[in-house]
Order: C-alpha cells, then structure tokens, then sequence
C-alpha cells in the first residue's frame, strides 16, 4: 500500500504525537521496544514518542562509534536526560576504528561503519535484548531514495541478513514514514526537544568519518573533530544550509617558530541549498574566513593551511569524501 504523505504545512503535531504513541503502545503491549539514537532530528524524535507511549519499556541506546563530533554524545545523552528519558551510551571506538583500519576508498569506509554498527554493535544489542519491536526514524525520502537506489536500504534485518518476523518475532515500527524533514522538525519541536535538535544541521550517517580523506584514524579524526568545533563556534549564527571541515591527505609545507614544518591542511566548505540536491557556496565574509584560520593554525596541532572551498554542487558534491 502506498504511504500516504503528511505535507509539514499540514501537519497537526499534537494530534499526530498522540496518534502514533498510541499506535506504538498498541502494537508493543505488553512486551519491549529499542532504538538506536544519534542525535539527529529523525531518530530524537522517534526516541521521544516512544518514550511517551512505553516509558521505561522502550531501551534507547546511543552507539559512540568514535566518530562522532566534540563532546556529541555527553551533550546528546544529557540533552535526554532533562527530558527524563534514559539513554546508555554503548562505547564501541574500538570496533569502529578496527574495522576503518588501512580503508581509504569513500565507499568502503561506508560500508566498513555500517557494517560495524548492524552487524556487530547494535546487532548484538537488538539479538540479546528483550525487546521484540525496533523503533527506527526512517522518513519518506529514506523511502523513496531507497526505491530510487540512491541510499543503503533502512531496514536493518535486511543487512543482517535476518527475516526478522520469521527468525525472531521482531517487528520494525516506523512511525515517521509519512513525513518528510520539515515535518520532522515541526514534530520534534512539538515534542519538546530543544532547539539545537529540532534545527539541527545535516550530519552524516558516516559522521566525522566523511570529512577525513584517506586513512580513518583516532589521530586524524581528533584533527577534524577540532577543526569542526572551531568552524561550528565561529559559523553559528550564520545562515547555511550544512557547513563542515574537512582534512586532507596531503601535506603541506609551512612555518612555525622558524621552522619549517610539513603540516596538515584544512578545508571548509559552507554551502547554500534548499534540498542538498544542488548547492552554492555561501559567501562567507572575508573577516570571518580570516578568524577561522587564525585560529584553526593556533588552536589545531599540526595545522598550517586553511582553504575555503567555492565551487557549486555540481559538479562538487558537499561532503568531499
Ligand atoms: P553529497 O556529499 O552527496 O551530500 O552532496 C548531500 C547531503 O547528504 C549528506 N551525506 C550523507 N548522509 N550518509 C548520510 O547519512 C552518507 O553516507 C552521506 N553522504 C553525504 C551530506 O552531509 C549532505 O547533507
């Protein structure tokens, strides 16, 4: 049967919140449910009505594969944490870095970090809990660009390999999928979830992972990841649709104390775009770019070249990896 669509302009969020809790408390009965949260808009929001329909019946788990940005899981555990929701944050940065070892094509880094989390981390959590229902934040346009063959298919028994009704009883309840991001935002906002989630900048499934060209390292995710603290900060208040650095596999040389000394270099790119589809360079002001690498060259070990990236999508595409 074809989803039908809810427009975000038609969207009524608090009937729509009461409505699919009470779906969600209907199908899990009496037994449990689990989800995976990562702090974006999708999965927050699924995490919050399923902890409206089943309280403490519903386990949400926050997978810290390493890659993530400064401080993101601490902050996004006690962001639900004031909303007395319990999430465990599950350290797994042994695994993913292990399983990124020696990659350095884009695809099989991808491929490396979904496999990690399906396959091993959460998969593990899904098969030793008592949970017979998964809750997942997939979307409308999850849907059609899976049908399209543009992303990964969402369902995650399928990269398991498991029929999941049949091999455990398990069902997926996706009680988004008639929404797009905009009504997601709406809903999330709805629900209570502060404003740095319901606005929350597009963020990568392969997280900081996609802004490392080459190898993955602990070493050079650290780089990246204070490099992206930085642009963060200084870029906050200006309106793009997805900002990022992103470090390079070369080396550069430059200067520090009168030494000469073969540094990392940084990229920036800030874009422009309504629907990620196609994208412009936002035309940062040249003060702000200066301010950017005064401090990325002072505040990041090993930095000595900050560029800022200016051609469209496409032929770019916005993330470099
Ligand atoms: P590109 O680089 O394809 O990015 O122009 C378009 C939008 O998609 C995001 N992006 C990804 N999101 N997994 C994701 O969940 C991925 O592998 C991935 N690659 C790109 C990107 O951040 C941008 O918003």
């Amino acid at each position: 049967m074809p989803i039908k669509e809810i427009k975000a302009k038609d969207l009524n969020a608090k009937k729509f919140i009461e409505q699919q809790a009470a779906e969600i408390a209907r199908q899990v009965g009496n037994s449990y449910a689990i989800n995976a949260l990562s702090g974006g808009v999708d999965s927050s929001a699924v995490t919050m009505l399923g902890h409206i329909a089943l309280k403490n019946r519903l386990k949400t788990y926050f997978i810290n594969n390493g890659i993530m940005r400064k401080e993101e899981p601490e902050q996004i555990a006690s962001i639900f944490k004031k909303l007395s929701v319990k999430v465990e944050v599950i350290d797994a940065q042994n695994k993913f870095f292990a399983a990124l070892k020696g990659i350095e094509d884009p695809e099989e880094k991808r491929e490396a970090i979904t496999q990690t989390f399906y396959k091993d981390v959460f998969g593990k959590l899904v098969r030793q809990s008592k949970a017979r229902y998964l809750l997942q934040g997939t979307i409308l346009t999850d849907i059609d660009e899976t049908v399209a063959g543009i992303k990964r298919q969402h369902n995650v028994f399928e990269q398991l390999g498991i029929d999941p009704q049949k091999a455990f009883g398990y069902k997926i309840l996706e009680p988004l999928v008639q929404l797009r991001k905009d009504g997601v935002r709406k809903l999330a906002k709805a629900l209570g979830l502060p404003e740095s989630i319901y606005k929350r900048m597009p963020f990568p499934g392969p997280a900081l992972a996609a802004r490392v060209i080459g190898e993955v390292t602990r070493e050079r995710i650290s780089v990246v990841r204070e490099a992206t603290a930085i642009l963060e900060d200084e870029l906050k208040s200006v309106k793009a649709f997805q900002y990022m650095a992103i470090l390079h596999t070369d080396r550069v040389t430059g200067m520090r104390g009168n030494k000469r000394d073969f540094g990392f270099q940084i990229e920036i790119r800030c874009w422009n775009s309504i629907d990620a589809r196609q994208a412009q360079p936002t035309r940062l002001p040249y003060p702000t770019l200066e301010k950017l690498a005064t401090r990325m060259t002072a505040e990041v070990p090993g930095v000595v070249s900050v560029t800022y990236h200016i051609a469209t999508k496409p032929p770019s595409t916005m993330e470099a990896v």
